[in-house]
């Protein structure tokens, strides 16, 4: 848990994800891999669906998968995201939906790394990204 983080080994794994990316409607996919506590990875890309508001984020099939695995706590994610067929443009900060799931399962600490390849990329935290968020500890 305490091993330093390979930032360029989890894009790489959120590269390999975003190739599963089912995005047919915005034809933008998107790729995300999450480091648990423990070490282990799981990936995950954006699904799409005809009825759009049914689309699924890359960042949270990754979590639910993660989740349902029984993982609780996170270290970091890895996200890459671009038009089908080429190679990310723009970094591709989440959403806030997404933003706010993370709030659900991860400290402030929790490392949000976007990339466009594997050496150009950008670091943030939960805490800067999701500042005053809302979580369970707000429900009194
Ligand atoms: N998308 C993600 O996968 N993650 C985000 O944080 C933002 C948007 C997906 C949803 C949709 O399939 C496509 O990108 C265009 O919005």
């Amino acid at each position: 848990m305490e091993e330093k983080i390979d930032v360029q080994k989890l894009i790489g794994q959120a590269l390999g994800a975003r190739t599963k990316a089912y995005a047919p409607y915005s034809e933008y996919q998107v790729g995300a891999a999450l480091l648990s506590a423990q070490g282990r990875v799981y990936p995950g890309c954006n699904i799409e669906n005809a009825s759009y508001g049914a689309t699924v984020c890359a960042e949270r099939v990754a979590f639910f998968r993660a989740v349902q695995e029984g993982e609780r706590e996170f270290q970091a994610i890895a996200i890459v995201g671009g038009k089908k067929g080429e190679a990310p443009e723009g970094f591709a900060y989440p959403c806030g939906i997404c933003r706010q799931v993370m709030k659900e399962f991860c400290k402030e600490d929790f490392m949000i790394i976007v990339a466009k390849s594997i050496d150009e990329y950008e670091v943030s935290t939960l805490g800067e990204l999701l500042p005053h968020g809302f979580g369970g500890d707000c429900i009194v």
